[in-house]
C-alpha cells in the first residue's frame, strides 16, 4: 500500500471537520469535545486535538486518526475511506491496491462464506425443486434469489458439517460459529437467507421452513464472536449509500419485508430480525439518517414496537414518521396485495410520530364518560410535553382546546405542570476511568514510548543508548515507533496509526496511552531518569527471576553460577557489563 498516498490525505484532512460534521463538538482551549459515538454515553468525553489529529475518549479508550474515525463511525473499511476522504480533498485512490487485513476471524469469515456458495447451490440443484416452488409461491423470482443470495440447506443432517470438516475445520470451530450443533448441521431442509455484518459479510443465517412440519418458523445463528444480533441490523450495508440518496430510512421487523420492498425498487431499508432494539441499533439506525420511518407490522405487536421504538427515539431527540400499515399486514404482504403505487402512497402520507400515538390514545375512549375524557385529555398533554416545537404544542394544545370545548388556558396550566424540568446542560467534566491500576513501572514505561511518539530527538536517543524495555508490549511498539522514524525520518502520531492498523496488539496499546495524559516533551536529563527508573526495575526482576530459579535448581555448579550472576546485579549496575 503506498504510505505517502494515505499521508497525504490525512494531512489534507481537519479531524475536527470531519468529526465535527457527524457529532457536535464544543471547543475548550486547544481541544474540542463531544459525546463519543462508541459506547453509550451522554458525558462529552470524546476528546478531539486539531493540533495531534487525533480523537481519544477517556471514558472507552477508542482512539485514533481520521482514517479510524471514519472506519468505525460509517463502517468502511479502510480502502472505502481512503475513497471517501480522497475524493473530498481531491486526492486521487483509483489506483491504490490495498492488501486485505488478516484477522483471526477470517476463517470463520471464510466458512460462511463458503456455506453460502454451497446453500446457493443446493437451491439451484435438484434437491431445491420444493424449495424454489416455495419462493415462487411467495413471488420471489431468480433475480431475488441472487440478490438477495438466498440458498438451501439439505436434509441429509450433517452435509455441510463433513464438508467443512474436509477443509480442516475443527467440530470445535464449527459449533463455535454456530454452523454445527452436537457435530452435526444446525440447518436442516431449510431456505437459507444470509445474514450480513455492517460492511456486508455474511456472519450468519436465518433459515426458514418452507413445508408444513411444525417446526419454529425461523432458525436463526446463535450469538458467536462474529454475529452480534443487538450490533447489526439486516441490509444495512445496502441502506448506508441509498438512505444518503433518498435522504431517509426505513425501519421494518423482518428481513422478508426488505427483501419485498426491493423488488419495487425501495432499498434504503432496514430489518430488526425479530429482536427488541437495542441502543446500538438505535444509533446506527441514526447514523443511516435523521429522516427515520418506522414500518413495522400492522398487528398490535407491530403498534407496540412501533411506540416503543418511537419513544426511544424521542428520547434521543428524533421524532420519527410512521407508515401505518392496515391491520394485520405487514410490508411484505401490503405490497404483494397492493402494489407499489399504494405503498408510496403511505410512504408519502406517514405521520409524525406523535400523531400516531395521539391516535392509538383515542382508540377505545368511551368519550360519553367525563372520567375517560378527562384521562385521555391528560395523556395528550403528557406526551405533548415531549414535542420539543414551541408552535407545534401551541397547535396541538389549541385543536385539543376547540375539539373538546375547553378553555385553552386551562389546558395550557395542565401542560406546564405536566412539563418536566428541562436537563441541565452537561459541563464538560471529563472522568478518566482507568480500565487496571498500572505500576509506577508501567507508568514510566509509557510515558518515555509517549516521549518518544512526540519527538524525534527522543528516538534517536533510545536508539543511541540501545535501551530495551523489560516487556513484551513495550519493546513491540517501541521497535514499531524506531522502524517508522528511520523509514521516513520524522514521527507523527496520526500517520504513524495508519501505519500499524493492522497490528491489533500496538493499536490497543496505543490506544491505552494516548488516552492517559502522559506529558509530551522532556529533557535529556529527564529523559535519562525515566531509562534509569526502568533499569533499575529490570535489574531487581531479573534478580527476582534468577532467585526463583537459583531455588529450583539441583545442579550445584549451575546454583554457583546463577548465584554469582545475583551478586554481580546486585553490586551494581553497569559495572559488570550488564545491560538490562
Ligand atoms: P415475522 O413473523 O414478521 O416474519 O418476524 P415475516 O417477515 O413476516 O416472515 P414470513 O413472511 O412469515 O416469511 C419478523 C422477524 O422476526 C424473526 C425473523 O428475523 C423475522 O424476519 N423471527 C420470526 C424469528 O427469528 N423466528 C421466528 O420464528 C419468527
Ligand atoms: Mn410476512
Amino acid at each position: 500500500m503506498n504510505n505517502e498516498l494515505t499521508n497525504q490525505i490525512r494531512s489534507k484532512c481537519d479531524i475536527v471537520d470531519i468529526i465535527g460534521e457527524r457529532i457536535p463538538l464544543v471547543a475548550r482551549g486547544k481541544n474540542f469535545f463531544g459525546v463519543c459515538p462508541f459506547h453509550d454515553d451522554s458525558n462529552p468525553s470524546l476528546c478531539v486535538s486539531r493540533e495531534k489529529q487525533i480523537y481519544t475518549c477517556f471514558s472507552c479508550h477508542a482512539t485514533g486518526n481520521v482514517f479510524t474515525f471514519i472506519m468505525n463511525y460509517e463502517h468502511m473499511d479502510f480502502k472505502e475511506t481512503l475513497h471517501y476522504l480522497g475524493e473530498r480533498v481531491g486526492v486521487d485512490v483509483s489506483s491504490v491496491r490495498i492488501a486485505k487485513r488478516n484477522t483471526k476471524f477470517d476463517p470463520f469469515y471464510d466458512a460462511y462464506q463458503f456455506s453460502l456458495k454451497y446453500f446457493q447451490n443446493n437451491l439451484l440443484s435438484k434437491a431445491g425443486h420444493d424449495a424454489r416452488d416455495y419462493l415462487a409461491s411467495r413471488g420471489i423470482d431468480d433475480q431475488v434469489i441472487k440478490e438477495f443470495e438466498i440458498g438451501l440447506s439439505l436434509d441429509q443432517g450433517d452435509d455441510l458439517t463433513r464438508l467443512l470438516t474436509s477443509k480442516n475445520y475443527s467440530f470445535a470451530v464449527l459449533n463455535q460459529i454456530g454452523l454445527s450443533s452436537d457435530n452435526r448441521d444446525v440447518y436442516i431442509d431449510r431456505i437459507m437467507f444470509p445474514l450480513y455484518d455492517l460492511t456486508g459479510k455474511v456472519v450468519g443465517f436465518s433459515g426458514r421452513i418452507y413445508r408444513d412440519n411444525g417446526l419454529n418458523k425461523y432458525l436463526n445463528t446463535k450469538e458467536t464472536p462474529i454475529f452480534k444480533k443487538g450490533q447489526l441490523l439486516y441490509h444495512y450495508h445496502v441502506a448506508r449509500e441509498e438512505c444518503r440518496l433518498k435522504k431517509s430510512v426505513i425501519v421494518m421487523e423482518g428481513f422478508m419485508d426488505v427483501i419485498r420492498a426491493s423488488t419495487i425498487g425501495i432499498r434504503n431499508t432496514v430489518a430488526l430480525m425479530g429482536t427488541a432494539l437495542t441502543h446500538e441499533q438505535l444509533q446506527l439506525i441514526k447514523r443511516l439518517s435523521n429522516q427515520i420511518i418506522l414500518c413495522l407490522d400492522g398487528d398490535d405487536p407491530g403498534v407496540h414496537a412501533t411506540l416503543s421504538i418511537g419513544d426511544m427515539l424521542l428520547e434521543e431527540g428524533v421524532e420519527a414518521r410512521v407508515l401505518v400499515l392496515p391491520n394485520p399486514d405487514d410490508p411484505d404482504s401490503f405490497i404483494l396485495k397492493q402494489g407499489k403505487d399504494k405503498f408510496v402512497n403511505l410512504l408519502e402520507n406517514a405521520i409524525t410520530f406523535n400523531d400516531f400515538k395521539l391516535r392509538k390514545l383515542k382508540e377505545n375512549v368511551d368519550f360519553r364518560s367525563d372520567e375517560e375524557t378527562a384521562k385521555y385529555i391528560n395523556q395528550v398533554l403528557l406526551e405533548t410535553t415531549k414535542v420539543q416545537d414551541s408552535i407545534r404544542v401551541e397547535i396541538i394544545l389549541k385543536k385539543l382546546a376547540k375539539e373538546f370545548d375547553l378553555s385553552y388556558n386551562t389546558l395550557e396550566m395542565r401542560f406546564r405542570e405536566l412539563e418536566k424540568p428541562k436537563p441541565k446542560e452537561v459541563p464538560v467534566v471529563v472522568t478518566y476511568q482507568e480500565k487496571k491500576k498500572k505500576t509506577k513501572y508501567e507508568k514510566a514505561m509509557e510515558q518515555i514510548l509517549y516521549f518518544m511518539l512526540n519527538n524525534d530527538w527522543v528516538i534517536s536517543l533510545f536508539e543511541k543508548e540501545r535501551f530495551v524495555f523489560p516487556n513484551e508490549e513495550s519493546r513491540l511498539l517501541a521497535s514499531e515507533v524506531v522502524y517508522y522514524y528511520t523509514t521516513y525520518g520524522h514521527i507523527n502520531i496520526p500517520d504513524f496509526y495508519t501505519y500499524v492498523q493492522d497490528k491489533e496488539e500496538v493499536v490497543n496499546f496505543l490506544n491505552d496511552i494516548l488516552a492517559s495524559d502522559y506529558v509530551e516533551s522532556t529533557s535529556r536529563d529527564e529523559l535519562f531518569e525515566y531509562f534509569g527508573v526502568i533499569r533499575e526495575y529490570s535489574r531487581t526482576q531479573e534478580i527476582k527471576r534468577l532467585t526463583n530459579s537459583l531455588q529450583k535448581e539441583i545442579d550445584p555448579i549451575e546454583q554457583a553460577r546463577i548465584a554469582e550472576k545475583i551478586r554481580k546485579l546486585r553490586i551494581g549496575d553497569n559495572k559488570n557489563g550488564w545491560r538490562n
